[in-house]
């Protein structure tokens, strides 16, 4: 059976790491057989460059409505900051998120030995980290009411008993599986959708999930931890806007904004996957955007949504080892194009599949 990925390039680096991300899937595909059928279409800037009046259009929502799996590359740019509000290019990406019902929102931050140099922080602190982020994404105030006047502008953060309920039972679940400790990062202190959002987290935790060992945390607080003993954390479950910024921040501990995935994923457990980076205009165009970020997704929406886990697992492989040969592009500290890394990362999927067809004929 065919599985359909629908592809959205994007604005900015988007185009470039998704090439990244095409060719290794067609390399997986010819390995293992994935039987993947790529549909791309437009979204963002790119489709209002050509010529949409959306950054939505009714095309690209059909193509991934029909898709298995979503894989985006980036949206946004200076270009259309002169565009009204719901024509900007990331009203597009945030319409898909609400269209799908995208809720749970997973970044895994995990820090690698060999990139320990990049990272801002001392080698010590970082040890061990491996952080699972668990961000709603389709609640609070990016999608509450927003009003703007020339001297005054508000925009509403509300969450609801149900949207708390449904991402606190996925972050549960996921720690379930890692080691059952689960961190609710909110700012109860002051704001009202926070004390209900500890509080609906607590009761799902008590009633549902009683093994898990729950605490809370406020977000100034979970900043600066983050930053100091980034260990102590393994599940974060935290609201839209502080897992936005959160997210960017951990970034920074593994060694650079392009090295994060994520996989947004909805009840059924359909998924978007994309760098957790935006587009980085000031880089486009100039083959220097790190892929890693994208290629880390590709791998989330093989195990996720493409029931293709060995092929999730030997691009992991192949990652971890082009990090330990120091593979790397400018933002690591290091001399490598995008394309360059794309190539590399396609002949260690080849030698790994040779070595492991080699092995197998000894067993
Ligand atoms: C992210 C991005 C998006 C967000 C933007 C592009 C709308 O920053 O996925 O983290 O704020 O959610
Ligand atoms: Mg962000």
């Amino acid at each position: 059976m065919k599985r359909i990925i629908a592809g959205l390039a994007g604005d900015g680096v988007g185009p470039e790491v998704f090439a990244s991300a095409r060719q290794v899937l067609d390399t997986l595909d010819d390995l293992f057989g994935l039987k993947l059928e790529f549909r791309q279409a437009l979204i963002g800037g790119a489709a209002l460059d050509a010529g949409h009046d959306t950054p939505l259009p009714d095309a690209t929502l059909a193509a991934c409505n029909a898709a298995d799996a979503i894989l985006l590359g980036a949206v946004g740019g200076p270009r259309w900051d002169d565009y009204p509000e719901n024509q900007r290019p990331e009203q597009g990406l945030l319409a898909l998120r609400r269209h799908f019902d995208l809720f749970g929102n997973l970044r895994p931050v995990l820090a690698h030995s060999a990139l320990a140099h990049c990272s801002p922080l001392k080698a010590d602190r970082l040890a061990d980290t491996d952080i699972m982020i668990v961000r709603e994404l389709t609640g609070g105030i990016y999608f509450g009411d927003k009003q703007q006047q020339p001297d005054q502008a508000s925009d509403l953060c509300i969450y609801r008993r149900d949207e708390i309920e449904r991402v606190a039972r996925m972050a549960c679940r996921i720690a379930r599986e890692r080691s059952g400790r689960l961190t609710s990062v909110d700012k109860a202190n002051v704001l009202a959708t926070s004390r209900l959002w500890r509080q609906v987290v607590g009761q799902v935790v008590a009633e549902e999930f009683p093994d898990i060992r729950l605490d809370h945390l406020l977000v100034d607080a979970a900043a600066m931890h983050l930053i100091n003993a980034p260990s102590r954390f393994d599940v974060i479950l935290t609201e839209n806007m502080f897992g936005d910024i959160l997210s960017d921040e951990a970034s920074m501990i593994v060694g650079s904004l392009g090295l994060l995935p994520s996989a947004s994923l909805n009840a059924d457990g359909f998924g978007l996957y994309e760098p957790i980076h935006g587009s980085a205009p000031d880089i486009a165009g100039k083959d220097s955007a790190n892929p890693y970020a994208m290629l880390l997704s590709v791998a989330m929406m093989l195990r996720h949504s493409l029931n293709a886990t060995y092929a999730a697992e030997t691009l992991e492989r192949c990652i971890y080892s082009a990090w330990d040969r120091a593979v790397f592009t400018a933002d690591l500290g290091g001399g490598y194009r995008t394309q360059q890394i794309t190539e590399e990362i396609c002949q260690a999927l080849e030698s790994a599949n040779l070595n492991q067809r080699v092995a197998a004929c000894y067993e």
